[in-house]
């Protein structure tokens, strides 16, 4: 029935693939560079790492962000993107979770102009990704302090283990900054783990004529010099691989969500009216004004589902299908390559709440995000007289869902908790068999404590972090009280954690 595979790697631009030998060696060098030194010093020094089941250099233990205060200039040369050059401050407001003689930020590549911390300037080192700061003065657990760091440089395009294209990605028109799973750190320096979730303010400015959209809300753009400064407000946490720059020429549509004021109107009691900001590539403007026009018809179909929305606005990036090979769901306003499809339109926004607002804690509770995502489509499918989620269901389990045998067969190919490498987070199973585990939780508590579940799983982690682990908990704690006969130890035995096709139940 469905031949769309989630990420099409983009290899037709990216810079030949690093062999994964090449890639373990320069993973345990930077490993080593890190662990040199020892003593007093060792014990305050927050670590390089997070341990990610598969980043594990990604994130910095050590301290916690609160905010992120990014400045950015655009300094394209005349008529060329491609070698256009970023030029930085980023304050990165901090607790300390521990006393801390020195602590890491992630950037990859740019040069590093200056570090303070608290105003002094602190020193510095490089070692691959990790950024080393050592302030004048250490820090005491409990303690918030202010990191200040200027850089500047061509930032780099990221090339996955899969062959796709992300970080900094120039487009026909400017540039377009995408995070998932490591790219951010291309762009600014941070604590670039989906666990440390913090609000931010992005200030961007470009050559006059060009216009510069990123997450949350607009709440000024000024002109001077021939330049223009945008400035961007995300007032809820964000994980750092959903924070996005979209540079270019764009044409600019704002509506709202909701009819009313408030009460008992549009987006229901007491939610009033709630902004859409849409930034569309002139090139794609025709053919995406009917499906974007019907982005409040699937916010107010999605908080019948998912609960009420949890961000301050809402909307979409759309550019051109040239430059970039798939979408992603940035925070408030996911980014499309081309008009998207309806089902492309709900995924993207059905993440706002599941993988945005409830974020995984690592890369390998993937499966949240994209099990749910995927099962939002099957649910808009159901509600608009598509095929019903069972059908679906049963179409992926019989193999005559896509439209040859390999992706039918690749369903099975790993459980949705436990993909083999980092290559392989955005496989199939993570997607169609993730959204199959939420549908034999369906199956076995009932529509009802169903939809009160997925709604409550959204409601106890807003603006949250969560694992598998926490997932399974809460389900078997919700079962107990609404769905008492429901046998769940099958499907996480077979549907979550198990090898290979489940047997017929
Ligand atoms: N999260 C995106 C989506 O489903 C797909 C995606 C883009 C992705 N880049 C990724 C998934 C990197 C995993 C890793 O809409
Ligand atoms: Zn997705």
């Amino acid at each position: 029935m469905v031949s769309c595979p989630h990420r099409i790697p983009d290899v037709s631009r990216s810079a030949p693939v690093v062999p994964a030998a090449l890639l373990t060696v320069a993973l345990a060098l930077t490993l080593t560079s890190c662990t040199e030194g020892g003593g007093e010093a060792e014990e305050s020094r927050g670590s390089a790492g997070l341990r990610d089941p598969y980043f594990p250099q990604l994130g910095n233990g050590g301290y916690d962000v609160t905010h992120y205060a990014l400045t950015l200039g655009y300094e394209p040369p005349s008529g060329t993107h491609a070698e256009a050059r970023l030029r930085g401050t980023a304050v990165i407001t901090a607790r300390a979770t521990r006393d801390l003689g020195s602590f890491n930020l992630d950037l990859k590549g740019m040069d590093v102009e200056s570090v303070t911390v608290e105003g002094v300037a602190a020193r510095r080192k490089r070692a691959g990704q990790e950024l080393t700061v050592t302030p004048e003065n250490g820090l005491g657990e409990g303690e918030t302090f202010r990191t200040t760091v200027r850089y500047s440089g061509v930032p780099e395009t990221i090339t996955d283990s899969d062959g796709s294209r992300e970080g900094w990605l120039p487009t026909a028109d400017g540039v377009l900054a995408l995070g998932e799973p490591t790219g951010s750190m291309t762009w600014f320096p941070g604590n670039h783990h989906p666990s440390d979730k913090a609000t931010y303010d992005i200030t961007v400015t470009v050559p006059e004529g060009l216009r510069a959209v990123s997450n949350g809300e607009l709440k000024s753009e000024s002109g001077e010099g021939g330049r223009t400064t945008y400035s961007w407000h995300v007032a809820e946490p964000m994980a750092s691989y959903v924070a996005t720059i979209a540079i270019g020429t764009y044409e600019i549509r704002r509506s709202t969500v909701g009819e009313g004021e408030g009460e008992g109107e549009g987006r229901g009691a007491g939610a009033g009216r709630l902004p859409v900001y849409v930034a569309v590539d002139p090139a794609q403007a025709e053919d995406s004004r009917a499906v974007l026009a019907r982005i409040p018809e699937v916010i107010e179909w999605a908080e019948g589902n998912f609960g009420p929305y949890p961000f301050s606005s809402t909307g979409a990036i759309v550019d051109r299908p040239e430059d970039i090979a798939y979408a992603l769901e940035t925070q408030n306003r996911p980014v499309f390559p081309g008009a998207p499809d309806l089902s492309l339109l709900v995924h993207e926004l059905a993440h706002q709440w599941y993988g945005d607002s409830v974020t995984p804690k690592s890369w390998r509770d993937m499966w949240l995000n994209e099990g749910f995502a995927t099962y939002a489509e099957w649910l808009w499918e159901e509600d608009h007289g598509g095929d019903s989620a069972q059908e679906i269901f049963d179409a992926l389990y019989e193999g005559d869902y896509f439209q040859d045998a390999a992706s039918n067969e690749a369903v099975w190919d790993f459980p949705p908790a436990k993909p083999p490498s980092a290559a392989r987070i955005s496989d199939s199973p993570v997607y169609e068999r993730g959204a199959m585990v939420l549908h034999k939780i369906r199956e076995a508590v009932g529509d009802d404590a169903f939809f009160e579940l997925i709604q409550s799983w959204a409601t106890a982690h807003r603006h949250g972090n969560a694992d598998t682990a926490d997932f399974t908990a809460y389900v078997e704690k919700f079962a107990e009280k609404r769905a008492p006969d429901a046998d769940l130890t099958p499907i996480w035995k077979e549907w979550l954690y198990g090898e290979g096709k489940p047997p017929e139940a």
